[in-house]
């Protein structure tokens, strides 16, 4: 992208250049996007290829649903260098995007998944369990990683393994952040070696499931996508069902795993919060919504197909957006006391898990999730906090990422 000298730019109004991989920026990135809303709604910066950023709610709505004028292709910024074959459905625009959708929605309807409570929940409570024999921890390593990564494991209708859970999140992990390889931020070229080698990684882990399943199909969600018909058509074809089984891996675990981690995070800061919830569980699922709205983590991206002005900004064809919901749910138009975490507040309209024709295929199933998790955990451990010399680690990129939450079973209080 050529660089746009007349657009209003991120490092005057931060002071800084604007990086949604910087790790600290990841953590709390809250008064930068305040700046940007008030001061550059439409940022531009000349970083990762030159971007802009869209941090007001309204913006960030037209954007999202305006298919025709603003592409999914690529979804990332900066794409994977050789990253060829667009994700399915992530990246593929209408109307091919409609088909798969076809397919895919109602597998994840709320009737279909509800089938998979209880076994979902025997895993929060047997984790929550070993949570609550101990005093202190890392919530992550406990708990915020191996939950989604189960869940996952029985989609695809896995026995459990603890190895297999374990490698599933390693590989997300690095594909989306490379935490497991050791590259650090800004050192582009061994992130990407370390990303392409977790994706083959990954790739061939699902190529064995997928191969069985042709052999032998079972109720899984995997034997369901050999079996569906693309609209009056045709089946999807063996690439089409692997690259959608990849995308499920990368759009289901990490982003739990985080709303999980940033959910109790805040909570472990809020003893009044914790006190309510576990005298009412009935609070918990606006807890959970109210704490997703708190700490959105996805930067979505776009390619503008047709010239649109945005928040005052001109864009152009081949222009990127980056799109930080992180900031569009801080934003006081749309929500008023953005900055107050209250559990008892009626949300109207989120884009948490997007908007438009992308919104999250997995939305009912996170919800679930995190509903559940919260059910077994408060059920145990009504009383939580951090240790007072805690350091947080995170990871900025597509999903922002908590690493880490030291966490005490008890309080002083
Ligand atoms: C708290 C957890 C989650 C959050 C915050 C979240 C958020 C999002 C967001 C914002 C998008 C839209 C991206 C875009 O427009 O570019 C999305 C898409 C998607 N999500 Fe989720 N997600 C979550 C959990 C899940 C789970 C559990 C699954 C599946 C098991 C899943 C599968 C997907 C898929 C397949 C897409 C692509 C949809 C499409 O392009 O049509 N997500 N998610």
């Amino acid at each position: 992208m050529n660089d746009r000298p007349a657009a209003c730019r991120a490092a005057e109004a931060l002071g800084h250049d604007y990086d949604h991989y910087d790790p600290a920026f990841a953590l709390d990135p809250h008064a930068d996007y305040a700046k940007l809303r008030a001061a550059c709604p439409v940022a531009y910066t000349g970083n990762y290829g030159g971007f802009f950023v869209v941090s007001r709610f309204r913006d960030l709505n037209e954007v999202l649903h305006d298919a025709k004028a603003f592409s999914s292709w690529p979804a990332d910024t900066p794409p994977t260098p050789g990253h060829s074959r667009a994700l399915i459905p992530l990246e593929v625009d209408p109307p091919e995007h409609r088909r798969y959708r076809m397919i895919i929605d109602p597998i994840f309807r709320p009737r279909a998944i509800g089938g998979m409570a209880d076994e979902i929940r025997s895993r929060a409570a047997e984790l929550a369990a070993r949570m609550a024999a101990e005093r202190e921890f890392d919530f992550m390593e406990k708990f915020g990683r191996p939950f989604p990564g189960a869940v996952f494991l029985r989609l695809v209708g896995l026995d459990f393994s603890v190895e297999q859970r374990d490698q599933l999140c390693d590989w997300a992990g690095t594909i989306l952040h490379t935490t497991t390889e050791g590259a650090t931020h800004g050192d582009v070229e061994a992130q990407t070696a370390a990303r392409l080698k977790a994706g083959r990684a990954l790739n061939t882990f699902l190529r064995g499931l997928l191969d069985e399943r042709l052999e032998t199909p079972g109720e899984d969600i995997l034997s369901r996508l050999i079996d569906a018909e693309l609209p009056g058509q045709r089946k999807m074809d063996y690439h089409e069902i692997l690259n959608f089984a990849y995308v499920l891996v990368l759009a289901g675990l990490d982003t739990v795993t985080t709303a999980l981690g940033f959910s109790f995070l805040h909570l472990a800061r809020r003893p009044d919060l914790q006190d309510r919830i576990a005298a009412d569980p009935s609070l918990i699922p606006g807890a959970v919504e109210e704490l997703l709205r708190y700490e959105p983590i996805v930067h979505a991206s776009r390619t503008v197909m047709e010239s649109r002005v945005l928040g005052g900004t001109q864009l152009q064809p081949g222009d990127r957006v980056v799109l930080p919901l992180a900031s569009a749910h801080r934003d006081e138009e749309a929500f008023p006391d953005a900055n107050e975490l209250l559990i008892d507040r009626k949300i109207a309209s989120t884009l948490v898990f997007g908007g438009g024709s992308h919104r999250c295929v997995g939305m009912h199933l996170a919800r679930m999730e995190l509903t559940i998790a919260f059910e077994e955990i408060f059920r145990r451990i009504p009383r939580f906090s951090l240790p007072p010399d805690a350091v947080l680690e995170t990871h900025g990129g597509q999903t922002r990422s908590l690493m880490n939450l030291p966490f005490r079973t008890w309080r002083d209080d």
